[in-house]
């Protein structure tokens, strides 16, 4: 039922942890499963994420999906981490069955919300970057994925 990369991921989750000062942290649940993901982000001055960290207390399926998710976005700017939608997290980890897309929503939402964070500190806004919501449960009520 789930491929490779997601048992691989699930197993061997890359960049667990915490970051201390973080240039950014956001933390989203989704309070119907009650799944909680975390991401910390190390931004340079370029505006480039140099070190991601993720600490998830979920599925397996959040776990591969929050993996999966510091990966693509590790090294990248923030314009290129806004492209890391919860559709890219899913394709490069060869898909999830149906009744777990909504894990990688988790990890597409704690992405905005690291990335809202530090535009909040820094007192910047980050273009194409919504509020990103505390509970993505509210999100699937009003929009298809
Ligand atoms: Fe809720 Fe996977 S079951 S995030």
């Amino acid at each position: 039922m789930y491929s490779e990369k997601v048992m691989d991921h699930f197993n061997n989750p890359r960049n667990v942890g915490e970051i201390e000062n973080p240039s950014g942290v956001g933390t989203v649940g989704n309070a119907k499963c009650g799944d909680i993901m975390r991401m910390y982000f190390d931004i340079d001055e370029q505006g480039v994420i140099r070190d991601v960290k993720f600490k998830t207390f979920g599925c397996g399926a959040a776990v591969a999906t929050s993996s999966m998710a510091t990966e693509l976005v590790k090294g990248k700017t923030i314009k290129e981490a806004l492209e890391v939608t919860n559709k890219a997290v899913m394709e490069a980890l060869d898909g999830l069955p149906p009744v777990k897309v909504h894990c990688s929503l988790l990890a597409e939402e704690a992405i905005h919300a690291a990335l809202w964070d530090y535009a909040q500190k820094n007192h910047i806004v980050i273009e194409g970057l919504k509020e990103p919501v505390n509970d993505i449960s509210e999100k699937e009520e009003d929009e298809e994925y």
